[in-house]
């Protein structure tokens, strides 16, 4: 009996209503008879009523299930079906739980549940995918252990934790760590294993394994070493061995998300572990090593303890995300990790904390929790544990990590435990810090500055705009790493971090010879809009001389989009200094060429719109894309003579290696040889195309050309060598789309989505066409209004298929009230069309909602 659409409005959850389930799973065993159409699950748990309880009501989730027969200690029992699971009468003492329930892997085109990708069983349980293989309380804080059996004749099954037995046509495994439903995992097909092993500091072994289709063994290697550098550095930062004796990764090509952390039982989207130096870029590399950490940091921070509830989802994730960013810094640049995570929150989370989606990364309420795997709570949840280790200092942080694991080892955990754990640690009170968890918003930060008889004073002056359901915010706790220069560059205060707490502050300097040039919230100190009135030649200044890598990248970059801004509103030339500045800069060898790669990156177009909206002008994206050109065409002239030099310079011999310094280099060599391109209409990147033995340079060079519209015949012989290859396939689809010209984006979207190899089913492909059409600002939201059109056509057909990818691209709406009151109009058209759709999903109609209400 399947679920009809839901009649009525969907169903808001709120954090306030959080109560405990009324009884305990005391161990779960499953029983899986694989069918594509017809897989049956049986399932015998044991529940023990809590003594203490406030309700017992015996609610099992269930979706999407054919109820075959249900028991309760052997006795057959009728339960009442209801919306989203079942009710029972049970016994007041423990009791056995049998159901036999029938599913349709094969039509699972959500990709939630049990499902099949390219012929092979898989599985998806977060949030709340469990459902959708059999009835259970499928919530966070119901923690048990697991027992497996597998029936089927795949070659290969695997499920959680250890392997029981084996034989013809089954396999078991036992998972001994109680857990969430959502980690569960079972992967059934014709699998290859790439294996490697670890031996964990107290010296235990432990087998691992990446599983892939057989064809892409040779992309597993460095996934393989990647997991075990996560191992070894969680062990040596953290403390923190693995608990199992096997630890399994597998690749699957149809996936929702990047990665999941199911215990013991990884699965990846094949396009976040697979790679090859032929088929995948540098940007690749750096993506899967962090991501396979990310995955395994989770064994600890998210599995041994987790979220009572997916509002503490943060707790999770975010400090997840800071664990991964902290390995990456270790294992290639701390600066150039800190600029590429900057860039992203600016890019992914300040528009959705300056938008109708504003959420604190603690949300209070929610209508479909897919919904809130957002930037918010991952990547601004991940600067909430900078400020806090910031504030605390390195020691007391590590301090406390120790504390939270020893005391919460086993548990599902909130917010208030993890901040306790501070507390505890280090004797200091976070209520005002806590803040950060509850309040939406990016804060803003003014500051002004006074100079007076060597007595310098900066003082600071935050607020924070509205967000939906909260008009007014109080002050927060804020650490705002400060150090001072003096006029011919020298340090004169090494950075010190102040801490705001007041809505408006001052903090003194004395003793200083002449008025300092200020530092301000050097290494992106915390998530906060800084406005401060300067001129271009002190952002030129501490370009060149500020002895934070951080603060150098942040002032080229402040000083980039002054520049921008003054083409755009005044239709002024580049202006010349900076210019001279770049130059200097770009020609510097003893720069790192990552930082020169980054310092040499344009400020994106959405942000330049954010910038201008926020001073009150309406952006327009034709001429934020034409002042972008004209800019790259005037520097690549000022660069004529040394392009060149700098090409060959940073051209790396040898073979291919990932690494971060030959990654760095190839960087900086491919914005190199887009400016030369400029120039020369294409004959050097038609010369690297040819020679090209790794992605990253066949790619750049593909891109270069593409952008000069003298990239046809490449084009076609990228998609000859490649056709066969998925994941470089949708590299291929996409970056047709981001170089295309604003007028003919949405076109080229159009044709590729009728081409043999597109198609709706697989989140990768559907993602390569319109993440890149979205992505790209001026042809997305060229006035004619067809991109709008082609994504909304595309949301709607794929929301049959597929509701969380759907929801998850309306954000590209997102930013629809900066724009002028023709292209909101076209927007606002679409999106009701979209929300007008009948049968509609709760994922999609929340996030069409949403926007919408701005
Ligand atoms: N737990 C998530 C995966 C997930 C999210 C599953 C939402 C189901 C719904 C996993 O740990 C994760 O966070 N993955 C990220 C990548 C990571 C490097 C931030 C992802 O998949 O994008
Ligand atoms: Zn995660």
């Amino acid at each position: 009996m399947k679920d009809a659409s839901p009649a009525t409005a969907p169903k808001t959850f709120y954090l306030k209503d959080y109560t405990p389930f009324g009884y305990d799973a005391e161990s779960v065993h499953l029983t899986f008879r694989l069918a594509p159409e017809t897989t049956r699950v049986i399932s015998r748990i044991r529940f023990t009523p809590k003594p203490d309880a406030a309700d017992r009501t015996f609610f099992l989730h269930g979706e999407e299930l054919k109820l075959i027969s249900a028991k309760i200690d052997c006795q057959a029992v009728t339960p009442e079906l209801v919306e989203g699971g079942l009710k029972c009468e049970v016994p007041g003492a423990p009791f056995t739980w049998e159901a036999e329930v029938e599913i349709n892997p094969a039509d699972n085109t959500a990709l939630e549940g049990l499902y099949m990708s390219n012929h092979m069983y898989c599985t998806q349980c977060e949030a709340e995918g469990f459902r959708k293989i059999t009835y259970y309380p499928d919530r966070p804080d119901v923690m048990s252990t697991f027992t497996v059996r597998i029936e089927g004749d795949e070659p290969v099954m695997l499920s959680n934790g250890n392997p029981m037995g084996q034989g013809e046509g089954w396999a078991e495994w036992h998972d001994p760590w109680p857990k969430p439903a959502y980690l569960f995992a079972l992967v059934a097909g014709d699998l290859v294993n790439h294996p490697g092993s670890f031996t964990t500091k107290s010296g235990k072994e432990v087998e691992l394994n990446i599983w892939v289709r057989p064809g892409d063994e040779h992309k597993c290697a460095f996934g393989m070493e990647a997991l075990k550098k996560s191992m070894k550095w969680d062990e040596d930062v953290y403390g923190l061995e693995y608990d199992l004796d096997l630890f399994n990764i597998v690749a699957v090509d149809d996936f929702n998300m990047g990665a999941m952390e199911n215990k013991g039982l990884n699965i990846f989207n094949s396009s976040c572990v697979l790679a090859s130096p032929e088929t995948s870029t540098d940007a690749n590399f750096e993506r899967i090593e962090a991501i396979i950490a990310h995955e395994y940091f989770h064994n600890w921070t998210g599995n041994r303890i987790t979220c009572r509830d997916w509002f503490q989802l943060c707790l999770k994730e975010g400090l997840t995300v800071f664990r991964d960013a902290q390995f990456t810094a270790d294992m290639r640049s701390e600066p150039v990790k800190r600029i590429e995570d900057v860039i992203a929150l600016r890019a992914r989370q300040f528009p959705e904390d300056n938008g109708p989606l504003a959420h604190p990364p603690r949300p209070e309420q929610f209508q479909e929790i897919n919904n809130f795997y957002t930037a918010t709570v991952y990547e601004k949840g991940a600067e909430v544990i900078g400020m806090l280790k910031r504030l605390v200092g390195d020691e007391n942080y590590y301090k406390a990590l120790k504390l939270y694991f020893e005391r919460h080892d086993g548990q599902a955990c909130t917010i208030e435990d993890w901040l306790k754990v501070f507390e505890d640690a280090t004797g200091r009170g976070l209520s005002q810090f806590k803040l950060w968890y509850s309040q939406a918003g990016t804060p803003r930060l003014k500051v002004s500055e006074d100079y007076a008889d060597g007595t310098y004073t900066l003082t600071f002056e935050q607020s924070t705009p509205p967000t939906p359901g909260q008009p007014d915010k109080a002050p927060r706790v804020i650490p705002v790493a400060v150090g001072l220069l003096s006029p011919n560059g020298d340090e004169v205060r090494g950075t010190e971090v102040l801490e705001l707490t007041e809505a408006r502050q001052s903090f003194t300097y004395q003793g200083l010879a002449s008025k300092p040039v200020p530092s301000i919230l050097r290494e992106f100190s915390a998530p906060v809009i800084l406005e401060r009135e300067s001129t271009n030649a002190e952002r030129a200044f501490l370009l060149a001389h500020d002895t934070d890598p951080f603060n150098r990248w942040e002032a080229g970059n402040a000083l980039a989009k002054e520049v921008r801004v003054a083409m755009v509103l005044d239709g002024a030339a580049p202006d010349a200094a900076y210019l001279d500045a770049l130059e200097k800069l770009v020609r510097d060898d003893a720069q790192d060429p990552a930082f020169r790669a980054l310092v040499l990156t344009p400020p994106s177009q959405s942000d330049i719109a954010q910038t201008l909206f926020d001073r009150g002008h309406t952006p327009d994206p034709q001429k934020i894309y034409d002042a972008a050109e004209t800019f790259t065409q005037t520097l690549a002239q000022q660069l004529e003579t040394s392009l060149p030099r700098l090409y060959a310079a940073t051209t790396v011999d040898g073979p291919y290696a990932p690494d971060a310094e030959g990654a760095g280099k190839r960087a900086l060599n491919g914005r190199i040889l887009s400016l030369l391109t400029r120039l020369d209409g294409g004959e050097q990147a038609a010369r690297q195309y040819q020679a090209a033995d790794n992605m990253t340079q066949q790619y750049a060079a593909l891109g270069a050309l593409l952008k000069a519209e003298n990239g046809e015949a490449q084009s076609q012989a990228f998609f000859g060598q490649w056709q066969d290859d998925r994941l470089v396939m949708d590299k291929w689809f996409a970056l047709q789309i981001a170089c295309a010209a604003p007028e003919k984006t949405a076109a080229t979207a159009a044709a590729l989505t009728r081409h043999p190899l597109f198609s709706m089913k697989n989140p990768n492909r559907f993602r390569a066409v319109f993440g890149a059409l979205a992505g790209h600002h001026a042809g997305f939201h060229h006035a004619s209004g067809e991109g709008y059109q082609l994504l909304a056509d595309n949301l709607i057909a794929l929301d049959k298929l597929n509701p969380q990818t759907t929801a998850r691209m309306c954000a590209a709406f997102q930013t629809w009230k900066r724009y002028d009151a023709g292209r909101q109009s076209l927007i606002r058209a679409q999106l009701t069309r979209i929300a007008g759709t009948d049968g509609l999903s709760r994922d999609t109609t929340e996030m069409v909602t949403r926007i919408l209400d701005a």
